[in-house]
């Protein structure tokens, strides 16, 4: 295929990755960034059929920190060459180490700074193999035109099913039991003992976690009620609470499944145990700063609350070799957990293959719905199309430049999504005729340009 402008931009394209296997003119980005930015277009390894979007033919992939060998598994499926390492690199080494990649994929100990970020120029994509993104900076890629994915939701089940273990072990006072025959001591009680059919549980957060925990309750035979920011349609016969109070008032368990955000900073403490019925359960498999501990504390050693289950704490030890401490430790039927909700195997092999899945659609089609710092979209693959990708700053004037592009060279569009934020532009253009190449090396010409790419 020619490649219009190459002649013209030899000292340039000597310094982009072999992966730009397009033109590469195009101007320096006016944003500040720690290193320099691909400026001209890449394109994908050669398809055999424009319709169908199989782009991904040795797009090579490094996998840290043991990541599960679903994403492994899915990845060369999909013609990627994957190299994993089960542990983490430190920042040097992982500068060096990420040049020549364009998919990398980490769980949470690998720092990915603006400066790895910049050493590997050649990236187009970053998977988090997990729930949090913090390791990452998030802006610095997000103005390199590197959307990031992770997999908030594959462990949903997880969480649901121990809170589900929770309710009946803390009905039955089954941690407390169990520590007494394993001390050697026989207490066989009945008094403050029950069943939970009948009982009502209360969900905080009716999110993807919450409505599961509600459906399976409810099976159990338990009344549940919930109280969600969002309006909610309720699972089953799941209702509604229209306040937090009303919640509290009515449940004889709570559960909390809401997200940590200012509003739920400390939302549980003095005043809605208070609110609590005398001798309720509260669960808490969220986030640790979402209860206030001392008030917790106090209302558990007091009998005011019969019994709790606590996954996450407000200050959680780094490492499994680091000790704990928690005024939670030692009260009567709590169950204390190290914060893990979500960790089984099949949650892990869920993230393998969530995250896994997000990353070669973003390779192959564009797609990025589910990324953390993008804007989303996943437009329909149209048969005979060529799809150009362009990421640019999001100042005004940008899609008539780009439309111009194209218009002058009398080409026509069949399809065209753009998304945008505050900051940036995510344009996926599909043109009728092949000359995908000459378009992006013109868009990549644009001062607005952070990053253009040909997929087919
Ligand atoms: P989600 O985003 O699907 O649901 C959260 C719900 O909380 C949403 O419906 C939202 O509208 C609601 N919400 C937000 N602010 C609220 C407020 N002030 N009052 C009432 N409702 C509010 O999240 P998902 O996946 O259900 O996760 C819930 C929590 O569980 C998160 O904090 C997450 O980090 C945590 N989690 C914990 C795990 C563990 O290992 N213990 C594993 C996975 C998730």
């Amino acid at each position: 295929m020619e490649r219009p402008g190459r002649d013209q931009h030899v000292e340039e394209s000597a310094v982009l990755p072999d992966v730009l296997d397009g033109v590469c003119e195009g101007a320096p980005p006016a944003l500040a960034l720690d290193g320099p930015l691909p400026s001209g277009p890449q394109r994908a390894p050669p398809m055999a059929n424009a319709d169908s979007p199989r782009s991904s033919s040795g797009t090579k992939v490094l996998l840290l920190e043991n990541v599960h060998s679903s994403a492994h598994e899915l990845f060369e499926e999909n013609g990627f060459e994957v190299e994993s390492l089960t542990g983490a690199l430190p920042d040097d080494v992982l500068c060096e180490k990420v040049r020549d990649v364009q998919v990398l994929g980490i769980r949470s100990k690998t720092q990915v700074t603006a400066r790895v970020l910049a050493a590997a120029d050649r990236l187009l994509t970053l998977g988090c193999f997990c729930i949090g993104t913090n390791q990452v900076d998030l802006q610095a890629a997000r103005l390199r035109g590197v959307p990031v994915f992770n997999a908030p939701f594959s462990n949903t089940r997880s969480v649901a099913e121990l809170v589900i273990s929770e309710v009946i072990a803390l009905a039955r006072q089954l941690g407390d039991r169990s520590r007494e025959v394993h001390e050697g001591r026989w207490r066989k009680v009945s008094a403050g003992c029950y069943e939970v059919r009948g009982k009502t549980l209360g969900i905080v957060g009716y999110g993807h976690i919450g409505s599961q925990v509600g459906v399976l309750a409810e099976a159990m035979g338990m009344r549940v009620v919930f109280y969600d920011v969002a309006t909610k349609l309720p699972m089953g016969n799941n209702r509604a609470c229209a306040t937090l109070a009303e919640l509290l008032s009515l449940s004889e368990f709570v559960t909390l499944h809401v997200p940590a955000t200012p509003q739920t900073h400390r939302m549980i403490g003095p005043e809605e145990i208070a609110r609590m019925k005398k001798g309720s359960y509260l669960l808490n498999l969220s986030r640790g700063t979402v209860v206030q501990i001392p008030a917790l504390a106090a209302a558990l050693k007091s009998g005011r609350l019969g019994g709790a289950a606590i996954d996450v704490y407000p200050e959680e030890p780094e490492t499994n070799s680091d000790g704990f401490t928690s005024e939670l430790r030692g009260m009567p039927n709590t169950l204390l957990t190290p914060h893990i909700g979500g960790s089984t195997v099949e949650a892990q092999a869920a993230i393998g293959r969530e995250v896994a899945t997000s990353l070669v659609k973003f390779i192959d089609g564009g797609a990025t719905v589910g990324s953390v710092n993008f804007p989303g979209v996943e437009p329909a693959v149209l048969p005979g199309a060529h799809r150009v990708l362009n990421v640019h700053r999001n100042v005004p004037g940008v899609l008539r430049d780009i439309n111009r592009i194209v218009s002058d060279m009398d080409v026509n569009i069949l399809g065209q999504v753009l998304a945008t934020d505050a900051d940036i532009g995510y344009l996926i253009m599909d043109i009728e005729r092949d000359v995908s190449d000459a378009v992006a090396a013109a868009m990549a010409a644009l001062s607005t340009n952070l990053r253009t790419r040909v997929l087919y």
